[in-house]
C-alpha cells in the first residue's frame, strides 16, 4: 500500500441507529489499568485537556475526565452523546463538554490545544490520515494521540474461570441468518480494512507510533441480556438492521443463551487493551 492510500469512510448517520441504549450495558470494559497506563505514558498530571473523538456514550470521556482540567467528548451521534451526558451526571463528573460533530470537522468544532486525544474503537470510521494530521496540529507540544482497542489475537488467554463462555460463533451465525453474510454498517456494508493504524500514523508527522498492551479483565462475567445488548451495540448488528424482525432475532439469541447457561451468566474475554500511541515533539 502506498502512503496516503486509505479510503475515507463517508459518515452514515445510521451506523449506530438504536445502539446507544445498549452500548454501556453491552460492551465489555477496557482494562482496569488504563488510567495508570495513560498517566505514565502521556505524563498526565491533572493539567490540560482531553479530547475523546468518537466518544460514543463517553466510555473514556467519563473514565478519564478526572485526570484533566477539562474533557471534551466529540461524536456525531446525538443518542450516544445523550448516554454520555447521563453517565457523567450519574457519576457526578462535572468537567466534560459534549460536542456533536465529526472528527473530520476538527479543529473547528473543538479547537485545541489538548494534552491527550483518544480514539476508542473509532479511528477506523474516520478519514484516518487527514484526521491524524489535524490532531497533530491540535495537540499541545509533547501532547499524545492514543488509539485504543480490545485485542484478542496474539494475546495470552486467561484461565477459564469455570463459567460457560459466550457462544460467539453461534450468535454470529444467527446475525448472518437475519442479515446475510456481508458485514453490514448503516445503509451499506462495512468497509474492508486493508491497512493498520500503525502504518497510517507512520505516514503522518507523528511517525512510527509506540504500541503496547494493558491487561484486560481476566474473569469478566456477563448476564444474557448484556450479551444480547453487546450485539445490538455493534454497527454490524445494530437494531435498525433487523427491521420488524428484531424481536425474532432477540428471541433466538435469548433461547440460545438459555440453553448454554442455566443461571444466565457467561464468561467474556474481550482481550487485552491495546494502545497505539504517538507523541508530538515537545
Ligand atoms: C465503536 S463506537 C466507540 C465508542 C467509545 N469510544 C468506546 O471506546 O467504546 C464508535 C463511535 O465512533 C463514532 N463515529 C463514527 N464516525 C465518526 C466520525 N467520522 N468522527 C467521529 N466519530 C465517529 C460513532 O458515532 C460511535 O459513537
Amino acid at each position: 500500500m502506498d502512503v496516503g492510500d486509505t479510503d475515507a469512510v463517508p459518515y452514515d448517520p445510521t451506523i449506530y441507529l438504536g445502539s446507544a441504549a445498549h452500548y454501556r450495558y453491552g460492551r465489555p470494559a477496557y482494562s482496569p489499568e488504563l488510567e495508570a497506563a495513560l498517566t505514565r505514558a502521556a505524563g498526565l498530571d491533572g493539567n490540560g485537556r482531553l479530547l475523546d473523538v468518537g466518544c460514543g456514550p463517553g466510555v473514556f470521556t467519563v473514565r478519564l475526565a478526572h485526570l484533566f482540567e477539562q474533557a471534551v467528548g466529540l461524536d456525531p451521534d446525538a443518542a450516544m452523546l445523550a448516554e454520555g451526558r447521563r453517565a457523567a451526571e450519574e457519576k457526578e463528573v462535572m468537567n466534560i463538554r459534549w460536542i456533536q460533530g465529526l472528527a473530520e470537522d476538527l479543529p473547528a468544532v473543538a479547537p485545541g490545544p489538548y494534552k491527550l486525544v483518544t480514539f476508542g474503537q473509532s479511528f477506523q470510521w474516520t478519514d484516518e490520515q487527514r484526521v491524524a494530521e489535524t490532531v497533530y496540529d491540535m495537540l499541545a507540544p509533547g501532547g499524545v494521540l492514543a488509539l485504543i482497542v480490545h485485542t484478542v489475537a496474539g494475546r495470552p488467554r486467561p484461565p477459564d474461570p469455570g463459567v460457560p463462555p459466550i457462544p460467539h460463533e453461534e450468535i454470529k451465525a444467527l446475525v448472518e441468518k437475519y442479515l446475510g453474510s456481508n458485514r453490514r454498517a448503516g445503509q451499506g456494508n462495512a468497509p474492508e480494512r486493508t491497512h493498520r493504524f500503525e502504518d497510517v500514523l507512520a505516514w503522518t508527522r507523528f511517525g512510527v507510533p509506540r504500541q503496547f498492551f494493558v491487561p484486560g479483565v481476566p474473569a469478566l462475567l456477563r448476564e444474557s441480556e448484556s450479551v444480547l445488548s453487546g450485539y445490538l451495540s455493534l454497527s454490524s448488528s445494530a437494531p435498525h438492521l433487523f427491521g420488524d424482525r428484531l424481536d425474532d432475532f432477540a428471541g433466538e439469541v435469548r433461547a440460545l443463551l438459555a440453553s448454554r447457561s442455566a443461571d444466565g451468566v457467561f464468561w467474556d474475554w474481550p482481550g487485552d487493551t491495546e494502545i497505539i500511541m504517538a507523541r508530538k515533539p515537545a
